[in-house]
């Protein structure tokens, strides 16, 4: 079994969906073993996106994930990594498959709705910095 961080960004928080982002995890089969809702300072957010830094976008980026609060949580279940990497859909989502979290909800590639750990190594990482306790 595997974990993974997965957060319903604020764009989620403010259209109301984390309920139907934690149902979709759920239906899947996968568990929840840790979830917070909160509002990321700066260095936190800078740190989650460091692979990013140097991006023309990182700017507006951590602007965007640190404007308002977000859903962090951790999500386990057999390569829960990939398992919800093909729940949340492509980075675009306008060329996420419709039946995906971004291909259903979301419009512009700033504001996709959820995150979710890219690879084992990352996920570690990123469920010390939300979650050094679990
Ligand atoms: P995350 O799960 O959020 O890491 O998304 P991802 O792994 O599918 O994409 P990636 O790590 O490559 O990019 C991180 C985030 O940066 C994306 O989810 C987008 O919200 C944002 N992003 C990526 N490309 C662009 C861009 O061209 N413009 C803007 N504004 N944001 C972008
Ligand atoms: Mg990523």
């Amino acid at each position: 079994s595997e974990r993974t961080l997965v957060l319903v960004k604020p764009d989620g928080v403010r259209r109301g969906v984390v309920g139907e982002v934690i149902s979709r995890i759920e239906r899947k089969g996968l568990t929840l073993v840790a979830l917070e809702l909160r509002t990321l300072t700066r260095e936190t957010a800078e740190a989650h996106y460091a692979e990013h830094s140097s991006k023309p976008f990182f700017g507006e980026l951590v602007e965007f994930i640190t404007g308002g609060p977000l859903v962090a949580m951790v999500v386990e279940g057999p390569r829960a990594i990939e398992a919800f990497r093909a729940l949340a859909g492509a980075t675009d989502p306008v060329a996420a498959t419709p039946g995906t979290i971004r291909g259903d909800l979301a419009l512009e590639i700033g504001e996709n709705i959820v995150h979710g750990s890219d690879a084992p190594d990352s996920a570690e990482r990123e469920i010390k910095l939300f979650f050094p306790e679990v």
